[in-house]
């Protein structure tokens, strides 16, 4: 690492977005951590303090109701998905210094102390709202779990917040025939007290912090300003059942997922401090914090952290972000990434086929730090690899070790033969620094490469694969050979934050301790080194095709995966033994059955339970059986339900039956000596 004066050595900090806990990690995330991860790379080879952390954003009704519909607890599905998500970062060569969650101790103590002190200060209000609410699953419903009728085009099947068909936006109550998503009731209106962050307090401070510093990009200015005309009171609070942190002193009322995620940002970072020596969350976070904190997110949630964020930060105590960097969206061949075109191209299949360094090295190359979306053209991205890497870089060292190795006992000449040619090279680097820090890699990786054909060019010229016959001119080739090493040094070198598993080949090739930014600058003379290795293969359009093909089959595996979970309807709510027994379970003669006049689906039992006990009970099971096929069968009940008043009578229990619904559904029919009024356990 280089060695900087104590005044010159930056403290920062650096994070990517959190992934949300429920999704697969895709080439799309990848753009952000391998951007961010770069970054952070270049700042660590500078020398400068730098520690990047992330975490999984694991709450909000999503995760429950997946969690749910798997059959698993919250906790458990989460655990799973950190270590799928752990895995595929680490293959993409994404060096966390702290990979968290936001459900961990320090994220719920974050969070409650956060709201408490934004709760002092006066930046909390709460009132009464009415939201749309499942009867059925007995919550409140997320806009995105009602579906229904556009209330604009009448295109059915739209969510509760816009319309797919015609771009309109609305209020879920605005939808026509509206449907919960979870359980297909329609929903009702109900009224809940919700708690509210005062955004709108915070307009000067937000004017004044967006406008300044370059705490935004220019283009996300202009954006700002027109949001800051209209701020909104912001609701952080949501309803039971919800998987996330109960709001103190307020029962069954939990943090909306988006107030806990980026103080995930704090968590992983303060998790990172109480294991490490000498790191301190002060330094970072206190209002006066010399210490620099960067964000580097996706364009679409560019509100949340450029509002919300720096205000929560500031209405509780804490210093503001020194900046928020956002980056475009991916597409493939120039459209959005498909699922049935096999262009949804998750991490894990992605690093089945191919190198990860491959597409680091293109999507720096073609990075800016502008917003605009990112074309990964799969042909071109081949193409571009193969060319700059294995057919400029790569080519340099093997062209020139062979002769090293064979010819000159492994040892680089003890001088350099043409020290300006080397020195264009070395000179280049704060140049190339300042792009790298700039954010603007494809103008680095533009300079290193354009380097790189200069080397290759002075190696054609000279051809050290005549000079070495000839024992006059042995030495030249010696000489050439060795500055050909150099130059590829220093190449590497530069590339180090992209390429971290080559520059490790090229340590261990050129026996260095460790390659740092400055290193590029110390020559190699008069020195040994190893025997080149082939360092990087070319990709074969074939990797690129399989992986295209193993993604539409992952698609396959999805829709099967979902088809077998909805076949089975979701398991509900964990409940205790002591809520079990409270059922009573009877086995009951079914005396008599009948059609109800006016009714579609349901059929009036009469439930004999010995004893001379009987029971009227109304039963969806019209489509199923004729009345007279139920006479004299036995099935069971649940005896003890409260009696319900329906339209057609009073309903004085619920018999038991399995299936889908419909005509697909059977009667729980229990034979084997079971007696009416017999209890079923
Ligand atoms: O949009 C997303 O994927 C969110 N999970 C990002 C959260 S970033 C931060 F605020 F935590
Ligand atoms: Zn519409």
């Amino acid at each position: 690492m280089t060695t900087l004066n104590k005044q010159d050595k930056r403290k920062i900090l650096v994070t990517s977005a959190l992934p949300y806990a429920n999704g697969d990690i895709h080439i799309g995330h990848l753009l952000e951590y391998v951007q961010t991860d770069i970054w952070v790379r270049f700042q660590k080879l500078r020398g400068h303090d730098c520690y990047y952390v992330c975490a999984d954003d694991t709450h909000g009704t999503p995760v429950m109701l997946r969690a749910q519909k798997e059959g698993k607890t919250p906790e458990g599905f989460i655990a799973e998905q950190k270590n799928n998500h752990e895995r595929d970062f680490a293959g993409a060569l994404i060096g966390f210094d702290n990979f968290h969650s936001t459900h961990s101790v320090e994220s719920k103590e974050l969070t409650q102390s956060i709201y408490l002190k934004l709760k002092e200060n006066g930046h909390i209000s709460s009132k009464t709202i009415n939201q749309l609410f499942d009867p059925e699953k007995q919550m409140f419903l997320p806009d995105r779990f009602v579906k229904g009728t556009c209330p604009k085009c009448d295109s059915d099947d739209q969510y509760g917040d816009n319309c797919d068909n015609c771009g309109a936006t609305y209020n879920p109550t605005d939808l026509k025939n509206p449907k919960s998503v979870v359980s297909g009731a329609t929903p009702v209106l109900k009224e809940s007290e919700h708690f509210f962050f005062d955004l709108k307090g915070f307009e000067s401070f937000l004017r004044d912090w967006l406008s300044r510093d370059n705490h935004v990009q220019s283009e996300v200015q202009n954006k700002m300003n027109e949001w800051l005309d209209d701020l909104r009171q912001w609701d952080i609070s949501r309803d039971a059942p919800y998987f996330g942190w109960e709001i103190p002193d307020e029962q069954g009322k939990y943090f909306y997922v988006w107030l806990d995620a980026p103080i995930g940002y704090m968590a992983s970072f303060k998790n990172l401090c109480d294991r490490t020596e000498g790191l301190n969350f002060d330094d970072y976070w206190n209002k006066n914090s010399g210490a620099e904190v960067y964000h580097f997110i996706g364009k679409d949630i560019i509100y949340f952290h450029t509002l919300f964020w720096p205000s929560v930060l500031q209405g509780s105590g804490y210093r503001t972000p020194t900046a928020v960097w956002a980056h475009g969206f991916v597409t493939v061949n120039g459209q959005k990434m498909s699922k049935s075109k096999g262009t949804f191209i998750k991490a894990k299949t992605y690093l089945e086929h191919l190198n990860p360094e491959y597409l680091r090295y293109y999507y720096a190359a073609k990075l800016s730090r502008r917003i605009d979306d990112f074309d990964l053209n799969l042909e071109d991205f081949a193409q571009r690899v193969n060319s700059d890497l294995i057919g400029k870089l790569v080519n340099i060292a093997s062209r020139c070790s062979g002769f090293i190795t064979k010819q000159f006992g492994s040892k680089l000449s003890a001088s350099i033969i043409e020290p300006e040619l080397l020195a264009e090279f070395t000179s280049a680097s704060e140049q190339i620094a300042q792009h790298y820090e700039q954010r603007e890699f494809a103008k680095a990786i533009k300079q290193i490469m354009t380097l790189a054909d200069k080397a290759n060019a002075y190696i054609a010229e000279k051809e050290p694969w005549k000079l070495v016959k000839n024992d006059e001119t042995k030495e030249l080739a010696h000489q050439v050979c060795s500055l050909g090493i150099n130059m590829f040094k220093v190449l590497v070198t530069y590339l180090a934050p992209v390429l971290p598993v080559l520059t490790d080949k090229v340590q261990d090739f050129l026996k260095l301790d460790n390659i740092a930014w400055d290193s590029a600058q110390d020559p190699l003379v008069d020195y040994e080194i190893n025997k080149f290795k082939p360092m990087m293969q070319r990709i074969e359009m074939k990797s690129i095709e399989k992986m295209i093909e193993d993604s539409k089959e992952d698609l396959a595996a999805e829709a099967d995966k979902t088809a077998q979970v909805e076949l089975s309807d979701p398991i509900k709510d964990e409940i205790q033994f002591g809520d079990f027994d409270k059922i009573d379970l009877r086995i009951a003669k079914i005396a008599k059955a009948e059609q109800v006049k006016g009714a579609d689906k349901l059929l009036r039992l009469q439930l004999d339970l010995g004893e001379g006990v009987t029971k009227q009970v109304f039963a969806g099971i019209k489509a199923a059986y004729r009345p007279e096929d139920l006479e004299g069968k036995l099935t069971v009940m649940v005896a003890n339900l409260a009696p319900r008043k329906m339209k057609f009578g009073l309903s004085e229990g619920m018999v038991l039956a399995a299936g889908p619904g419909g005509s697909d559904l059977w009667i729980l029919n229990p034979d084997d000596g079971a007696k009416p009024g017999m209890r079923v356990k």
